[in-house]
């Protein structure tokens, strides 16, 4: 769990918001939640020193010192880099040619996390070769001695989740960029399901950063995209501007009992029940017996959705709490039944 600048600061990111992000984690409660990582996405990259070690530009004056004043507030901090000799933007440079250099920096530097992506890379290799320039950037990670997440991003080409975890990945992006509509959200959200046999402690399906509090979409929207990422299992960087939070967005990052759902230690991602007409029914398995049933209403309208105890394989009485209304039900037997609004979710935890 942390934060990507990308999807609110795009390249425009400066080392002055990144401190006032680390801030702003600890202040709204998002680190006693949970929230870890500072990942300073595409943007930073400024020239090659005499050693060939890629530097900052100016909107980053020393990145030593910015790791230390994140790390002061007991976060964690990440960098986005690339295998290709440009950047996405390709007025930045890449890592190619000078992968090993680029990794001790980082290192030196203080660095906890890097996500590494594609971009240009594609000009120098081939689609094969995908997995060993990963695996051998992985292995300059790791020959540095210090312990950097691997963040593999090329936006779900060549079936990397069935690569990704060998190549050394702790995440791999599973689409293409996610954008704030509900229609970008919900193509990109909706197909982690499919993936679910890949997700397991340490290896993570990534559908991109959140888009909640960006404002592109409506309330029931942003609680179907967390609750979504959460029954996926997926890493969840919040993706908005932390320093100005409106108190539904807060009351979306910080719902404590989705989180738990998301970092649920067995790591079992969610699997489908059923889908039909725009309906979904999830369902994920949690440590300890219990499980969530998340009733997912991808039409236009309000509507009624239910699922019999035969469908679900249980027997007897079930303890019911609603994840979003943070509330405990009648206890259920043999039907569940919930009134779900338009492009929204009912969640419900069973437990004995
Ligand atoms: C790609 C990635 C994004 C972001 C940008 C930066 O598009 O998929 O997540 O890192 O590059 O340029």
């Amino acid at each position: 769990m942390g934060w990507n600048s990308y999807n609110a600061f795009r390249d425009t990111v400066t080392d002055a918001q990144i401190r006032e992000v680390a801030d702003a984690i600890v202040s709204s409660g998002m680190k006693a939640a949970g929230y870890q990582y500072v990942i300073i996405d595409d943007g930073w990259e400024g020239e090659r020193d005499s050693r060939g070690r890629l530097q900052p530009n100016s909107k980053f004056p020393d990145m030593k010192a910015l790791a230390d004043y994140v790390h002061s507030k007991g976060l964690k901090i990440g960098l986005w880099a690339t295998p290709g000799p440009r950047a996405c933007s390709p007025s930045y440079s890449g890592s190619y040619g000078h992968e090993k250099e680029d990794a001790e920096q980082w290192a030196e530097w203080g660095m906890d996390f890097i996500k590494f992506d594609w971009c240009s890379a594609g000009q120098i290799y081939s689609k094969e070769q995908q997995p060993l320039v990963y695996q051998k950037q992985a292995e300059l990670l790791r020959a540095t001695g210090r312990s950097m997440l691997f963040s593999i991003c090329q936006y779900g080409d060549n079936k990397v989740y069935e690569w990704g975890a060998a190549a050394g990945g702790n995440m791999w992006r599973t689409t293409f960029d996610i954008r704030d509509t509900w229609a970008s959200m919900s193509s990109v959200g909706f197909r982690q399901v499919e993936l679910a046999q890949y997700a397991g402690p340490g290896h993570w399906n990534d559908p991109d950063m959140l888009e909640v509090g960006n404002g592109g979409m409506s309330n029931d929207e942003y609680i179907t995209h967390f609750t979504l990422w959460a029954m996926a299992a997926a890493p969840l960087f919040a993706g908005n501007d932390v320093r100005r939070m409106s108190p539904a967005t807060l009351d979306i990052l910080l719902n404590r009992e989705i989180i738990a759902i998301d970092q649920d230690p067995l790591g079992a991602a969610g699997r489908l029940l059923s889908r039909k007409d725009g309906l979904e029914i999830w369902t994920r398995n949690l440590t300890g017996g219990a499980f969530v049933v998340a009733f997912f209403n991808r039409t236009d309208a309000p509507t009624t959705m239910k699922v019999h105890w035969e469908k679900l394989k249980i027997t007897g009485d079930y303890r019911v709490r609603d994840l979003w209304a943070r509330e405990n039900l009648a206890p259920a037997s043999g039907l569940l039944q919930v009134n779900v609004p338009r492009h929204g979710v009912v969640a419900l935890k069973l437990f004995k």
